[in-house]
């Protein structure tokens, strides 16, 4: 049985601040297939990085459900989670969070120290991530050593070095010159059609939105439309 990388039936999620209720999800529904290529696009405050946080399970709907290949990380343990969340998912954001202090091939190999993997594999993994988005030549850089574009390229390699089968990228380009954003997008758009994975893009630029085959747009928190 193949299920949906990601399913939301009919989502909501309500943040608390003391009192003050925030609906940032009102009953949103979506499936998306292994393999899609898809870009949710909204003005700010519509949802989409809480939608990106529970389609990753780093946070849980507050009614509803989402299933993430079919499970359903709310009735997973502790461990069960972060093995979902390591083994499947790769995340990329706007402001890159590289750790400053370390080289790209060090940020690279982080997400591979964390599942345990051996020095001498996780080193030509990182190198070979590094190669997959042109960065051969910048291994031993630091991030403040790098371009934004070769930063975010970085960030993209970290994210794909655990052969994740979903990346979820929340305003990528947002950082970013055009020149730049424009690698980062094909980059991204390439890892899909390549290597089959899943690609949720959340953005506000509709040239970062474009390769992808399926555009949704969100509003306070639902999908009003969809081409
Ligand atoms: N941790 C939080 N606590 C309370 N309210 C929050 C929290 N995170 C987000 N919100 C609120 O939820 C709504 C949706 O926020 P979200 O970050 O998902 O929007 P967004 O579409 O990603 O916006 P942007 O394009 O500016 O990044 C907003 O009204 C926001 O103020
Ligand atoms: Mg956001």
């Amino acid at each position: 049985m193949k299920y949906p990388a990601i399913k939301f039936e009919n989502v909501w999620k309500i943040y608390k601040l003391g009192e003050v209720e925030v609906p940032a999800l009102r009953g949103l529904s979506i499936e998306i297939e292994e393999g899609e290529h898809i870009a949710m696009m909204g003005p700010s405050g519509s949802g989409k990085s809480t939608f990106l946080h529970l389609a990753g399970a780093l946070d849980r709907p507050t009614r509803g459900r989402v299933l993430i290949e079919g499970r359903d990380p709310s009735r997973l343990s502790d461990g069960e989670l972060s093995a979902l969340r390591n083994r499947l998912i790769g995340f990329v954001f706007q402001t890159f969070n590289l750790i400053p202090r370390l080289t790209a091939l060090q940020n690279v190999m982080l997400p591979l120290m964390v599942r345990g993997v051996n020095g001498e594999e996780r080193l030509r993994r990182a190198r070979e991530a590094l190669e997959r988005v042109g960065l051969a030549h910048r291994m031993n850089h630091k991030p403040t050593e790098l371009s934004g574009g070769e930063q975010q390229r970085v960030a993209i390699a970290r994210a794909i070095v655990t052969n994740p089968r979903i990346v979820l990228a929340d305003e990528p380009t947002g950082n970013l010159d055009s020149v730049s954003a424009g690698e980062v997008v094909e980059l991204l758009t390439k890892l899909n059609r390549e290597l089959g994975v899943t690609l949720v893009v959340v953005t506000h630029n509709p040239e970062t939105a474009a390769p992808a085959r399926r555009i949704v747009r969100i509003r306070d928190g639902v999908i009003y439309e969809e081409n």
